[in-house]
């Protein structure tokens, strides 16, 4: 795909007003960028006190360098920094002495990662599906948007090859290893192209468990957007900080991130007011859904989340979800103080306020 940078919102006055999140205001591809930012706020707003992880030591042996002269019988601990997953529900990691297994429980797929210069462990021990890797890894390539804000959070970019939708990736740095050729964004049409790219990648994280030919043997399927809560997810870093050896650091940073979270979500929740909050989407008629437009309020676990922890109440239209006529949908969202509006494009607020039937004048002189 092609590079695109990202857009700068217009503003009227010279400045636009602090509480504008313009993102429905735009095109497709411009909201796109705003909706994959602000679904990223919680990991790269949160610890904003804390730099990304640097290297860390993890002993004399091991950590980032290969071992040379691997003896099983000296029964040496390569990994003296483990993790311990707290709050995620979607992966688990045990250790040996050189390599750990890391499972995505979601897709019942293990990942051996063996200390780089050991030998890994026979293969017959684990499921015929199982995916061995020497680690620390020193070169990725990512089919997922969502991977790049893991392994930049971690200090690892250096280590990020490619990147499939790059211009869907919010990443300032990405965008600009993309523009000086230190990424490459993933070829969609020349296939041997595209297989010469991942060629290079010691592993391939993609998203839910589809294999893309010729990688079969180094696909990492990850599922941090299907770990329900925002912590969950976050915790996902220690998933990811596994294959560069980081487990310390990426322990330090999620710790940080919930002691962060957990700070405003107490203050939040001090106010004995909670406003009504629902999240919706207006989905005007089309080929994609039989020409019927529909109005929807999301119940996503981690947007129920969100909305509780920062003090309000979540509305999720109780005994209804979708309507097909913006009477009723109005008529459900009746008490609600505030919506946050999750429609995929839409050109200003008099498109919003007609596309939810409020108005089908605009009340405001501009
Ligand atoms: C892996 O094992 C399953 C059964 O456990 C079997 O159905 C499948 O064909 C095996 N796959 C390979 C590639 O050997
Ligand atoms: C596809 O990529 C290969 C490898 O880079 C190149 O040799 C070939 O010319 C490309 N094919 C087309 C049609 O561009
Ligand atoms: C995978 O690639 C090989 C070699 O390019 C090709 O022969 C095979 O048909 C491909 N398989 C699929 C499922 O696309
Ligand atoms: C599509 O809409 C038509 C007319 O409103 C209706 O008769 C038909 O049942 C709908 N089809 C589906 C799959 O909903
Ligand atoms: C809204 O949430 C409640 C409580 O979790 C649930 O029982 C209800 O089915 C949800 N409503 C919709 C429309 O999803």
């Amino acid at each position: 795909m092609a590079v695109q940078s990202i857009p700068i919102p217009p503003s009227t006055s010279g400045k636009a007003p602090r509480w504008t999140q313009p993102v429905s205001f735009y095109g497709q591809s411009v909201f796109s960028k705003y909706y994959a930012q602000s679904i990223c706020v919680f990991l790269l707003l949160v610890p904003f006190l804390i730099s990304p992880a640097a290297a860390q030591g993890q002993g004399a042996i091991g950590g980032q360098n290969c071992v040379t002269n691997y003896n099983p019988s000296d029964n040496v601990d390569y990994f003296p920094s483990k993790i311990t997953v707290d709050n995620a529900a979607l992966f688990k990691v045990r250790y040996a002495n050189n390599y750990k297994v890391v499972t995505n429980t979601a897709g019942k797929k293990d990942f051996v990662l063996y200390q780089c210069g050991t030998t890994p462990p026979s293969a017959s021990q684990f499921a015929n599906d199982t995916i061995f890797v020497s680690v620390p890894v020193q070169a990725v390539a990512s089919l997922t948007t969502t991977s790049v804000a893991y392994i930049e959070m971690l200090g690892k970019r250096s280590a990020l090859k490619v990147v499939d939708t790059e211009g869907l990736v919010s990443s300032p740095c990405v965008q600009l290893g993309l523009e000086k050729g230190e990424i490459v964004g993933l070829e969609d049409a020349n296939k041997t192209l595209r297989a010469e790219q991942f060629k290079g990648a010691n592993i391939v994280f993609g998203s839910g468990f589809s294999v893309e030919n010729g990688t079969e043997t180094k696909t990492v399927g990850t599922s941090e957007v299907s770990d329900p809560g925002p912590l969950n997810r976050a915790e996902w870093l220690e998933f990811y900080s596994t294959f560069f050896n980081l487990e310390e650091s990426a322990q330090k940073l999620t710790a940080s991130i919930n002691n962060n979270y957990n700070c405003f979500k107490s203050a939040a929740n001090a106010k004995a007011t909670k406003p009504i909050v629902a999240w919706s989407s207006y989905v005007a008629p089309s080929s994609f859904n039989n020409n019927t437009a529909t109005w929807t309020l999301s119940g996503a676990d981690y947007k129920k989340i969100l909305t509780v922890d920062a003090g309000a109440s979540f509305y999720n239209g109780t005994t209804k979800g979708t309507f097909t006529t913006s009477t009723e949908f109005l008529a459900a969202i009746k008490d609600v103080d505030v919506i946050i509006d999750e429609t995929f494009a839409g050109s200003d607020m008099a498109a919003f306020l007609t596309s939810y039937g409020w108005f089908s004048q605009p009340q405001r002189r501009s």
